[in-house]
């Protein structure tokens, strides 16, 4: 049995890993109200504090549009994104635990045709990508001296609602909501990535650790299947059973600040892949909706 801190413990995946890692283990599950993975001091003395072996932080700033349209927002997506994961990796290598953290599709540019492997060299296009990229760059920084990590990119979670009121609203929640009230919606027919489903991810995560498969570096996973959200739309409309006109668009015709990745498919090279995300989208519904 081991002693696992869950940061970011009320979010999207912050629940599915506390459910998966509770099995057998010791878990301690904090979210904001408990911690502000932003406060170095309280981030090193509460951590020394209870000496977990594992520590998996969830918690992340994540309003992509926000901060790229609000200085003070993006200040903020600073402090979570970058300082966050600086501060975590900090204490994990004072106790001597394992850190997990996760980021995003959103480092790439999007230009590279055939997807992303966990080499290739992010160039974020929007803020957010921005700070979760400097973010990514503070846990590697501590590598040579001796941090014990695993840095998980993945991208488009979608799964059981949060527990945080606050929390991101999926793709998929939101247009199935809109779904059943308007005769007909305009979707972006572009931006090819995977989805992920964060219980898919949160059984993944606790596979790697426990095997330590490949080692400690960086690991993309996703389910398997590219799309865009158009396409990703009509998949759901139809297992859903929803009667709806569809309309694809291109994704300029969306007034949104943040410059999106055209192709931003994440190529899991080291692990087993997940299974494809039509049939967990199949699951994420028979066990939410039907
Ligand atoms: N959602 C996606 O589609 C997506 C795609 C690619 C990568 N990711 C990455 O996957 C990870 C999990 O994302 P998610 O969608 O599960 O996030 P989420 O649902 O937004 O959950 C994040 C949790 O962290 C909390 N939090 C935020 N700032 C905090 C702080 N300073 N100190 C402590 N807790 C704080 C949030 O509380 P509040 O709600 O009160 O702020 C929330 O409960 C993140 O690293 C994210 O960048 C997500």
């Amino acid at each position: 049995m081991a002693k696992i801190l869950i940061l970011g413990a009320k979010g999207n995946l912050g629940q599915q890993l506390q459910k998966v890692f509770a099995v057998n283990n010791e878990i301690i599950a904090w979210d904001r109200g408990e911690i502000d993975i932003s406060d170095q001091e309280l981030i090193l003395k509460k951590i020394s504090d209870i000496r977990p072996e594992l520590v998996i932080n969830a918690a992340a700033y994540n309003a992509v549009d926000k901060c790229e349209a609000d200085d003070q927002e993006y200040e903020l997506a600073k402090k979570v994104n970058i300082d966050g994961p600086k501060f975590l990796a900090q204490a994990c290598l004072k106790v001597d635990a394992i850190l997990i953290h996760y980021s995003t599709d959103y480092v790439f540019d999007g230009a590279k045709k055939g997807g992303y492997k966990e080499t290739d060299e992010p160039k974020p296009i929007n803020r957010y990508g921005k700070t979760k990229f400097h973010g990514e760059k503070k846990i590697l920084e501590l590598s040579g001296s001796g941090l014990k990590w695993y840095l998980i990119r993945t991208s488009k979670l979608f799964g059981a609602k949060a527990e945080n009121e606050m929390a991101k609203p999926s793709f998929f929640d939101i247009i199935l909501e809109q779904g059943r009230t308007k005769p007909s919606m305009e979707i972006v027919d572009e931006e090819i990535g995977c989805f992920t489903y964060t219980p898919d991810l949160a059984k993944a995560t606790r596979e790697l650790v426990d095997h330590n498969h490949d080692g400690y570096g960086i690991y993309h996973l996703t389910n398997s299947g590219s799309c865009t959200w158009y396409e990703a739309a009509l998949e759901l409309f139809n297992l859903a059973g929803v009667e709806i006109e569809v309309k694809p668009i291109a994704s300029d015709k969306l007034a949104r600040p943040a410059k999106r990745p055209k192709y931003s498919v994440l190529l899991n090279t080291k692990l087993a892949p997940l299974r494809g995300y039509r049939e967990a989208l199949k699951e994420y519904l028979k066990l939410n909706f039907i």
